[in-house]
């Protein structure tokens, strides 16, 4: 859907369509380029990672393979606790694998930094992260992420896999929620 399919939810426009897919072929040169002769196994983070991990398996020009994971934070409310869950594990084996972690967004970087780790335990080569957000002013811990698409404010945003309430994942950009919506 587009934002003016719902447009009275929305209290500003940060990326469009467009923007959002002319960034992806350019994370997916700069990863071809630091793979060349090794296969890619992407790791998509249900759901939000949806729609990132579709276009950017397609961007790229080499075989990969993608698999997987489901996760949630321990802990009530809207804060990642850093406690992780893991509701749907891989199917793959990591052993000497070269693995990126597709992500929507980066807010306190909790998840990911648990994520990494995790992955990281199982034997693989190299653990990389591509994300398409990230919220700097809402960093908790570093995390060193390889690929990354956009900095965006500290403000709660939708569309392009990222919800709320699980609504709003098949908007083509991604917007500022208005406030009137969660309050
Ligand atoms: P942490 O804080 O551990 O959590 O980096 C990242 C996860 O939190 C969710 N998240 C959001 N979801 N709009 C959303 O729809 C947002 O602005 C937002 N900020 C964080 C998301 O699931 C992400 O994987
Ligand atoms: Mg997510």
């Amino acid at each position: 859907m587009e934002f003016s399919d719902v447009e009275n939810d929305l209290a500003e426009i940060l990326l469009t369509e467009e923007e959002i897919h002319a960034k992806i072929e350019e994370l997916a040169r700069a990863i071809e380029a630091d793979h060349q002769g090794e296969k890619i196994l992407l790791v998509g983070v249900l759901r939000g990672a949806v729609m990132v991990m579709a276009d950017l398996a397609r961007a790229l020009k080499v075989d990969i393979e993608m698999d997987w994971m489901a996760v949630s934070s321990y802990g009530a409310g809207t804060q990642s606790s850093g406690v992780v869950r893991i509701l749907k594990d891989l199917d793959s084996d990591l052993t000497g694998r070269r693995v990126l972690i597709v992500e929507d967004i980066i807010d306190s970087g909790l998840t990911l930094s648990w994520l990494r780790a995790n992955l990281e335990s199982r034997g693989a080569k190299t653990v990389e992260i591509c994300a398409l957000l990230r919220k700097p002013d809402a960093l908790k811990v570093e995390v060193d992420v390889t690929y990354i698409g956009f900095d965006i404010p500290n403000k709660f945003v939708v569309g392009y896999g990222l919800d709320y309430a699980e609504q709003y994942r098949n908007l083509r950009g991604v917007a500022v929620l208005a406030p009137h919506v969660y309050e």
